[in-house]
């Protein structure tokens, strides 16, 4: 797979956009994955996250390459980071304004965190409309979901474009964020860890699907060049 473009998102805030972006990023690195993250929310929750894990690990060796830029360059950096990465994974800030428009529209896929209320699910809407419109492949993933909750079940009907795989609520998914790790670092058996190894499967799996689907410069060169041998 060559460098694809996950872009976070929710105009709601408090959703689970930082949350998810951090667990699914280091998921994805640890099947194999040379990930980037792109921070372009002013208020920087992901730069926190990355620099205590810089503080842990050493800044060279995060795993990840890391930008904080404003939205109005995504567009830009996505192209630079594109070149060495396999995945980018940005998270935006809340609200559909300019910003997180552009680094919607710069996606291959965009992800959208919704937990189980209907002001929550309401607020998917111009997000996915704005996805759908750009033929930009889109999943919401409905998240802190508490198990046997009625309202959840209830909830899952009302929502268009559905990942298969949901995240719980737990604790895990916060408190890593203070040790600078992902679920599946701090606990890779616990439940946490595995909802997000079954979302970063379902992520690579969907990824996969829109590269066969676009069509792509490259293979067509590619093709082209064979016909001429
Ligand atoms: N699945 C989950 N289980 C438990 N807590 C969660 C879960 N997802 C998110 N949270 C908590 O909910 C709060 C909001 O999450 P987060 O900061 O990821 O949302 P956000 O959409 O990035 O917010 P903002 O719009 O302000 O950027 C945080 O305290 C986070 O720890
Ligand atoms: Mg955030």
């Amino acid at each position: 797979m060559a460098h694809q473009v996950i872009t976070i998102a929710q105009q709601k805030g408090g959703a689970g956009k930082t949350t998810l972006a951090v667990h699914l990023a280091t998921a994805l690195m640890q099947r194999g994955q040379r990930v980037a993250l792109v921070d372009i929310d002013p208020q920087g929750s992901l730069t926190m996250w990355h620099k205590i894990r810089g503080e842990r690990f050493g800044e060279e060796y995060t795993g990840f390459a890391f930008s904080q830029v404003s939205g109005w360059r995504v567009g830009s950096e996505v192209s630079r980071l594109r070149r060495s990465h396999d995945i980018i994974v940005v998270d935006s800030p809340p609200h559909v304004e300019t910003e997180a428009r552009t680094a919607i529209r710069n996606a291959d896929l965009v992800l959208i965190p919704v937990q189980p209320s209907p002001t929550d699910i309401w607020a998917t809407r111009p997000t996915v409309e704005l996805a759908k419109s750009e033929r930009i492949a889109v999943r919401t993933v409905f998240n802190r979901v508490n198990a046997n909750s009625r309202l959840a079940a209830q909830m899952r009907g009302e929502l268009t474009d559905l990942a298969k795989s949901t995240l719980g609520n737990r604790v895990l998914f916060a408190s890593s964020l203070l040790e600078g790790k992902g679920v599946t670092e701090v606990l890779p058996s616990s439940p946490a860890a595995l909802e997000i190894k079954a979302l970063a499967k379902e992520v690579t799996a969907i990824l996969q699907a829109a590269q066969v689907d676009a069509p792509v410069a490259e293979s067509f060169h590619f093709t082209k060049s064979l016909e001429m041998v």
